[in-house]
């Protein structure tokens, strides 16, 4: 099965809603690649007037984190239900600055996985290792648990239309990115245990981005392997560049 491929910008704590406007404007004629999902997660403030600019475009717009619980007295959470009332489609679940700043471990990772789901918001699952986890050679079994915990009790349904980002830490905003093989060789692994919880469509259907330190001109080559099904672009998601990476096959 073809999957299609997604490519999301993650514009991290950047763009005040006015910011966002111009911005999204400035992207929109940059973006058209009917071979491709669109999506800009951008902060909560951020939705509304970005929902309004993008209208009329392919751009989605998503978020960048998501409380667990519906409502009540969680100070400064936002909700699923605000999401969805907003029209967000995708939510981006434990990027590696949640867990590294907001405390956020597996298994909020999965609650807040589980919450999505069941209001119909995708979540974009991140996983991915340090350095030093990578130089000690337990990348993957590393990854594995990761996303073993994040889909405990998902079902393959789910799973196959949710969207896994692997993002080593050490790449992400350093300008370091993956090698090629590197990046294809966890994607594969991701794949083949989506493939050891439920079964061989399920993995054949879910899509797995790179990211970290995506660009322009690395955006070719990692796209074009057989387990990468698009990108997580943070820095370059930010300027005109993230048009030229969306439309990396043209
Ligand atoms: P980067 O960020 O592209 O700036 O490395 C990627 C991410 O953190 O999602």
């Amino acid at each position: 099965m073809a999957r299609k491929k997604i490519i999301a910008g993650n514009w991290k704590m950047n763009m005040t809603p006015s910011q966002a406007v111009e911005l999204i404007d400035t992207l929109k004629p940059l973006v058209g690649n009917e071979d491709v999902d669109v999506l800009l997660c951008v902060p909560a403030i951020d939705i509304i007037p970005a929902m309004e600019a993008a209208k009329g475009s392919n751009i989605m717009i998503g978020a960048e984190n998501m409380y667990f619980e519906e409502k009540g007295a969680f100070t400064g959470e936002i909700s699923p239900l605000m999401l969805v009332d907003a029209g967000v489609k995708y939510v981006i679940i434990g990027h590696s600055e949640r867990r590294e700043y907001f405390a956020e471990t597996d298994e909020t990772v999965n609650k807040k996985v589980l919450k999505a789901f069941e209001h119909g918001i995708t979540p974009i699952i991140c996983c991915g290792e340090t350095l030093t986890q990578r130089e000690q050679g337990v990348t993957i079994d590393f990854i594995r648990q990761q996303i073993k915990i994040a889909f405990l009790n998902v079902t393959a349904a789910q799973a196959a239309s949710a969207v896994i980002a692997y993002e080593p830490i050490w790449a992400i905003g350093t300008g370091k990115v993956a090698t090629t093989e590197q990046a294809q060789e966890v994607c594969k692994a991701i794949r083949e245990c989506i493939g050891e919880i439920y079964d061989e469509a399920t993995a054949d259907a879910i899509r797995i981005q790179y990211g970290g330190s995506v660009s322009a001109s690395s955006a070719p080559e990692l796209f074009a392997q057989p387990d990468i099904d698009g990108g997580l672009v943070g820095g370059a998601s930010l300027k005109a560049d993230f048009g030229r990476i969306v439309c990396y096959n043209k």
